[in-house]
């Protein structure tokens, strides 16, 4: 049951609602057949909006246009778009139980009861549910209704599949349990799918590309690598991951900061910048040889590393993120190095 997805095209679609409230400038936007795109962005930035556009309960403004392969489907109801939807709420059905539910679209559609079980089964084995075939909605745990959402919704086949926070509702631990096997079964189903989330560790995790959102606009899509390692401006850069963004002059081949110097690529702008840091970019060495001096303001443990804020290499604090190993206290006087390549440099200070 693979390999059922075709290719999505958002044309200029934008959204103005009846309040005039301007929900959704006019995005374009490609979706390959299979790929996973994740919509990341802040709260109210438009994402629900553009999926309900992509199902067909919602209307773009003039001019706006959805295409499935081929057929273009602006004004196909969502009945006749075959596509699978999860909610954040999962809009299960209360009185059916766990397999008559999966199975409820296949049923509405006609196909035969053999099949039906057949396929039902499938989807309970690949969501990992087996055992609570028979069991009412009402007696399953929020992860275990997620699985169901999520079987229910790809049982019928759909082109596109779309997720609209599916797992906001589930604790850290279940969450990232059920990323990890929805990252599987998205690979595994082979199923255009577009999927909503405000949390960047999710977006990257399961996304083929992320199209970063905000204020009704795309702000940049591209990989998650791409996203992470090269953000076009600054509200990406901030908006995923942890970033240091530090105002400096550049010549070209330096960065001249209040505690010294740090290199940068060649080819590098000059004039004013802003250079975006990865905390996991900073290396603390020997202050001797350093071409950049800081001072140890704080050091938090975080477990698998620990977090260091240094102030007086720049005109902001830094924060760095270093193997635990090393002994550092608040007041030391540290070196910093950073490799030229892991410095991204953000034209002027444009936000
Ligand atoms: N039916 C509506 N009428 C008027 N405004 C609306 C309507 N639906 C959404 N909006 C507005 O459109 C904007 C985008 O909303 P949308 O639900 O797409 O955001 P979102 O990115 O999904 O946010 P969240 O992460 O909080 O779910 C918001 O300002 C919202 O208030
Ligand atoms: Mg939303």
């Amino acid at each position: 049951m693979s390999g059922h997805g075709v290719a999505l095209r958002v044309v200029a679609c934008g959204k103005t609602f009846a309040d005039g409230t301007r929900a959704l400038a006019p995005v374009t936007l490609d979706v390959g057949r299979g790929e996973t795109a994740v919509l990341l962005g802040p709260s109210g930035c438009g994402k629900t909006t553009l999926l309900r556009i992509i199902a067909g309960l919602e209307t773009p403004d003039p001019g706006g246009r959805v295409l499935f392969g081929d057929s273009d489907v602006t004004g196909v109801p969502i009945e006749r778009r075959n596509v699978g939807m999860v909610f954040q709420s999962y809009a299960l059905f209360p009185n059916m139980n766990v397999a008559d539910n999966i199975g409820y679209g296949l049923k509405v559609r006609g196909v035969g009861e053999a099949e039906r079980k057949a396929r039902v089964a499938a989807l309970v084995a690949l969501t990992g549910i087996e055992g609570l075939e028979r069991r009412r909605i009402d007696q399953l745990s929020g992860g275990q209704r997620q699985r169901v959402a999520l079987a229910r919704a790809v049982a019928v086949q759909p082109s596109v599949l779309l997720l609209d926070e599916p797992l906001t509702a589930l604790d850290a631990a279940l969450r990232e349990r059920l990323r990890g096997e929805l990252n599987r079964l998205l690979r595994t189903l082979g199923i255009t799918t577009i999927y909503v989330t405000h949390d960047q560790a999710e977006a990257m995790a399961l996304g083929d590309r992320i199209v970063v959102m905000r204020e009704g606009a795309i702000a940049q899509i591209g990989t998650p690598r791409a996203v992470y390692f090269a953000p076009e401006n600054r509200f990406v850069a901030e908006f995923v991951g942890a970033a240091n963004l530090i105002e400096a002059a550049c010549n070209g081949a330096t960065l001249a900061l209040p505690g010294g110097t740090l290199p940068v690529a060649d080819g590098a702008l000059h004039g004013p910048a802003t250079a975006m840091i990865r905390p996991e970019a900073i290396k603390i060495v020997p202050a001797e040889n350093a071409s950049l001096i800081g001072l140890v303001d704080s050091v938090s443990f975080l477990g698998d590393r620990q977090r260091v804020l240094i102030s007086a290499a720049a005109t902001k604090v830094i924060t760095a993120d270093v193997p635990n190993a090393i002994a550092l206290a608040a007041g030391d006087r540290v070196g910093l190095s950073v490799e030229p390549a892991a410095i991204r440099l953000l034209p002027g200070d444009t936000t």
